[in-house]
């Protein structure tokens, strides 16, 4: 068997792996109240996310080759930041793969982050940022219809779009984000959701939050599938990652 056959087979088989899957859940409901998830750094901008995660997008960026990436929910901005430095490498792979000569000015590819609050000192430090010229920014809810037209102007000019859901996560939010934004997944691409792991958290461990299990990212998930068949969820990643705050939230588009 070749080695990515052998790697299919170990995560098909991870998921009848109950000691390894409770593992795994008592983890991540244990590594929840101190925040685990608050620790770690895209090119030095804080990014709230699971390492795993970030492996995971790092792999789905470089197999999509997205020349956009929309991303709701921008915070410190890390995420941001990790999007836009895989952009740049896949410009730097197209170049030594082309043979011409790599030119940071002139990438077609970017990032847009929507943020209902982009604090001051956050975009500052995106703006200054050696990846900001990949970033563009927007303020407001990413539910809103205006902000809806603004970014639906802007993927007018790309023709491979990626989508990531990351902003408030209750199951209305998430469903309207959905519907507004999913539609611009180009087929074979993905629309990740966010926080579906919520679905799965006792309530008692996130104290002071409109969500929780009931109204979630991931019941979200579930209702847009109901209606939306071009979508399915790529099981392997979660079933690969096994710790990840998005089982069930990696949406491919297949049709
Ligand atoms: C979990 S953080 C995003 C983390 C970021 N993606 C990262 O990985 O570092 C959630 C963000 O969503 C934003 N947010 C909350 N409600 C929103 C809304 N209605 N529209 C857009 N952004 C919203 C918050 O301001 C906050 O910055």
């Amino acid at each position: 068997m070749n080695f990515s056959k052998e790697v299919d087979q170990r995560i098909k088989e991870n998921e009848l792996n109950t000691h390894l899957v409770e593992a795994a859940k008592k983890f991540i409901i244990e590594s929840t109240v101190p925040k685990y998830s608050y620790n770690f750094s895209a090119l030095g901008r804080p990014i709230i996310q699971y390492p795993q995660d970030i492996i995971a997008m790092q792999e789905l960026i470089y197999r999509v080759k997205p020349d956009l990436i929309i991303e709701t929910g921008v915070a410190h901005g890390g995420s941001l930041i990790m999007s836009a430095s895989m952009l740049a490498l896949l410009d730097i792979c197209d170049s030594i793969q082309d043979g011409s000569v790599f030119d940071p000015s002139v990438s077609q590819r970017k990032v847009l982050g929507i943020d209902i609050d982009i604090r001051a000192h956050n975009r500052d430090a995106i703006e200054a940022h050696p990846m900001a010229s990949r970033i563009q920014m927007i303020q407001g809810s990413s539910i809103a219809p205006e902000i809806v037209e603004e970014v639906y102007a802007i993927a007018e000019n790309y023709d491979r779009i990626l989508i990531c859901l990351d902003s408030n996560h209750t199951h209305d939010h998430v469903l309207a984000e959905l519907m507004a934004y999913a539609p611009l997944t180009s087929i074979g691409s993905y629309c990740v959701v966010f926080d579906t792991i919520v679905e799965d958290i006792p309530s008692n461990l996130i104290p002071e939050r409109p969500w929780g299990p009931g109204n979630s990212p991931k019941t979200a998930v579930w209702e847009f599938l109901r209606s939306h068949p071009e979508f399915e969820i790529d099981k392997s990643v979660q079933n690969k990652l096994l710790i990840t705050v998005a089982p069930d939230g990696y949406l491919k588009r297949i049709a």
